[in-house]
């Protein structure tokens, strides 16, 4: 029997911070053990937004790397895949686009709001859209059965389940009744795969806005113990004395949940916070950067040794391998979507040792 796979990924466009460690990769690195894990920098997706920043997305695209280490992805284990190097990601992104309503791909929520958010009014490129259709291509190509994301991408995920319908039934005779878990069985290429957001879904930046580079109000996977005491002195409660009854749906609190891992102390602090029980906001504060601290400080460390003259190199040499291991399975699958498509003139090679 084959190990049930995963794949995800993220856009090298920063750095990582906490909101992706608590939604998606926190997840990834425990996911390790039980599936056969392929984690994707879509540095194609990159382009999408900023093609006039090749040198930035080449840092991000080192840096998230960095990051997934750090955290404790394990290169022997997972597969670490470079879009831009895995050319069966857009040529199968070509064919899905042929099976996804234009107006479908628009109505993508997470879609809508980035073009609000980055400011991209209606003079965003014919390319940023494409990126939706290619995230349904870079997650079936290697057919897994779960994507854990954070909550923003969910509404990915779902064009993807319908684009894997749409192909099943059309190129593979499955019949459109089946039940997702059972289109394999019915001789689909492709499996309808699920989204698994992780502990905390959505966690706002230090502003109560969603947590994101541009708006300046994100902890880093890579903060010192400095930065931390400093952004989360920032957030903001408007609560004035010690003894005041705080609200514990604010803002600090939803960070107190996220971080402090002992729950008898959560609920601890909840009780005195609630009643103004003699406790500052400042004092939670502390105990908030200390929790952060202790989930950040032993990936510092482990970035440390990348972050040396030389680091770089054995970044590529282990994206280098990822992606001539990913290409292996991509292949395999286009030369299977192509042979249902009626398309098979041959097989190549690519990928091979
Ligand atoms: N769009 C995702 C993000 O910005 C990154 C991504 C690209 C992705 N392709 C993917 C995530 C496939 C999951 C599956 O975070």
């Amino acid at each position: 029997m084959s190990i049930p796979r995963i794949l995800t990924g993220d856009t090298p466009t920063g750095k990582l911070h906490l909101g992706h460690w608590v939604g998606s990769v926190e997840n990834r690195v425990k996911l390790q053990d039980q599936y056969d894990c392929y984690f994707l920098i879509a540095n194609m997706h990159a382009f999408t937004t900023r093609a006039d920043k090749p040198d930035g997305i080449r840092e991000s695209t080192i840096e998230i790397v960095k990051d997934w280490l750090a955290c404790g992805v394990d290169p022997d284990r997972s597969t670490i895949v470079l879009q831009t190097e895995t050319p069966g990601i857009a040529e199968l992104s070509w064919f899905l686009a042929m099976l996804l309503p234009f107006n479908r791909v628009m109505r993508n929520p997470t879609l809508k709001s980035e073009i609000e958010d980055k400011k991209l009014g209606d003079s965003f490129s014919f390319g940023f859209p494409m990126y939706a259709v290619g995230q349904c291509a870079d997650i079936l190509i290697f057919k897994p059965e779960l994507i854990p994301v954070g909550e923003d991408q969910v509404a990915h995920i779902e064009p993807c389940r319908e684009v894997a319908r749409r192909f099943n039934q059309i190129y593979c005779g499955v019949d459109p009744h089946t039940n997702d878990e059972d289109y394999v069985k019915a001789g689909g290429l492709f499996p309808i795969p699920k989204a698994e957001v992780g502990r905390v879904g959505r966690l706002p930046g230090v502003d109560g806005k969603k947590m994101s580079k541009s708006l300046n109000n994100a902890i880093y996977l890579s903060d010192s113990f400095k930065q931390i005491k400093k952004k989360v002195g920032q957030i903001f409660t408007g609560r004035q004395a010690m003894d005041e009854p705080g609200d514990t749906t604010n803002l600090l609190f939803d960070y107190v949940r996220a971080f402090i891992t002992d729950e008898d102390r959560v609920a601890e602090l909840e009780k005195k916070y609630s009643e103004g029980d003699n406790i500052g906001d400042g004092h939670v504060k502390a105990e908030v950067a200390e929790a952060i601290e202790a989930i950040i400080a032993p990936k510092r460390e482990a970035r440390a040794q990348f972050d040396t003259p030389g680091g770089e190199d054995k970044i590529i040499e282990i994206i280098k391998d990822g992606t001539r291991r990913a290409n292996l399975v991509a292949e395999e699958t286009l030369y299977e979507a192509k042979k249902a498509m009626k398309l098979d003139f041959g097989k190549r090679t690519l990928g091979q040792a």
